[in-house]
Parts: C-alpha cells; structure tokens; sequence
C-alpha cells in the first residue's frame, strides 16, 4: 500500500515532538548506561558504538528536518540557534570517537571518560530541547506541519524495525518508508516556511 500524505498528517502517528521523544528516549538510556562509573566497561563499549551511531542519525535528520525549515519562526529561533551550536560540538565529537571505537574490543580508561563527557553535553541538549523547545513547537505549529516533519524526520532516520520494537504503531511504517529512499522531499522546507511565518503571526 502507498503512502498517502493526507493519512500520514491526519492519524498524528508522525507527530515530530513525538517521533523526537521517542528518539531521545533511547539515547537517554544510553546515557544512563555512560554515565554510570560502576557500569561493566563492554557492556558501555557495546552500549558506546550504539549511542554513537544513533547520535550520528538523529542529528542528521534533526537538523534538517527540524532545524532547517523553522530557523524563521521567531519563537523558536534563539533555541535552534543554541540547539545548532550545542550539536556542533556534539557531533565534532560523536565522529571522532565513532572512528577511534572501530574494532575497538575494550574501552580504555580514557575513552570511558570522553564518552561520558559527550554523554553529559548531550543530556543537557536533549533536556533543553524537550524543556523548551518541544512545547513551543507543539504550541506555535498545526498537526498537519508537525506530522509532515516527522515524516521526513522518519524518512532521513530511518530506523530498523528492530529500533521500533516497542513502537508497534511506527514500525509498521519500517518498509513503507524504506521504499521511499531516505531523502526529504524537494518542496518540504518551502512548504513548513509558508505555513510558519504568514503575515507576522509570529512577530511581537
Ligand atoms: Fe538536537
Ligand atoms: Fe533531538
């Protein structure tokens, strides 16, 4: 069966606030595991090349299916300003330590401490996000917009559905999405702008 937009922004399945929590839902348990100082190291090691992977492809596809299409809304453009800095940094280093973990089989006593760092930049973002940013966006956005980003956000994502285990709703999209290819449609960022910033709805 074909996906059809209008059933995808009506069921509010792809509610991007949504789809994010439930991204950051399994970083945070990552980070729980990094942080933990009495934590076996092969389990962090294991946990670690995860994290790094799963970091890697929700920034990716945060920032341009989030990020990029309201840098323009005036509510929310310090918190994506401040959101892009913050993943800057985080992801300077998610790259280099995804490449120093390659084949690693046991996590030295440094790199168990630079992942826990990176571990801590990173909660402080996500809370932000989830404190500030999320409700402003459910706030100011209609359902038809936040379900369109969170289809392209599942779409550059793209997710296993081992992933969407516990997520029986959205796995069921796995291989429907998988068909459409992992790049946001040509018009999306256009389309989000228009419906975000008519006549001054946003200024003061
Ligand atoms: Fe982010
Ligand atoms: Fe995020």
């Amino acid at each position: 069966m074909q996906m059809n937009m209008e059933e995808v922004t009506m069921n509010n399945k792809f509610n991007i606030v949504d789809v994010l929590l439930l991204d950051h839902k399994y970083l945070k348990e990552c980070i729980k595991v990094l942080k933990d100082d009495n934590e076996d190291r092969k389990i962090k090691l294991r946990i670690a090349k995860s994290f790094l992977d799963a970091v890697s492809k929700h920034s990716i596809a945060e920032k341009r299916s989030v990020y990029a299409p309201l840098i323009k809304v005036k509510d929310l453009r310090k918190n994506i300003i401040e959101g892009e800095i913050e993943h800057g940094i985080v992801d300077a280093k998610v790259k280099m330590l995804s490449a120093k973990l390659t084949g690693l089989r046991a996590l030295g006593e440094e790199l168990e401490i630079e992942m826990k760092v990176v571990a801590e930049l990173l909660e402080r973002h996500l809370k932000e996000e989830e404190e500030e940013m999320f409700p402003k966006m459910r706030k100011d956005l209609d359902k038809i917009i936040l379900n369109e980003m969170g289809f392209q956000f599942m779409k550059l994502r793209s997710f296993s559905e081992k992933d969407l285990r516990y997520y029986p709703n959205l796995q069921k999209e796995v291989t429907e999405l998988k068909k459409l290819g992992h790049k946001i449609s040509g018009n999306f960022i256009a389309r989000v702008q228009k419906h975000v910033t008519p006549a001054g709805h946003h200024a003061e």
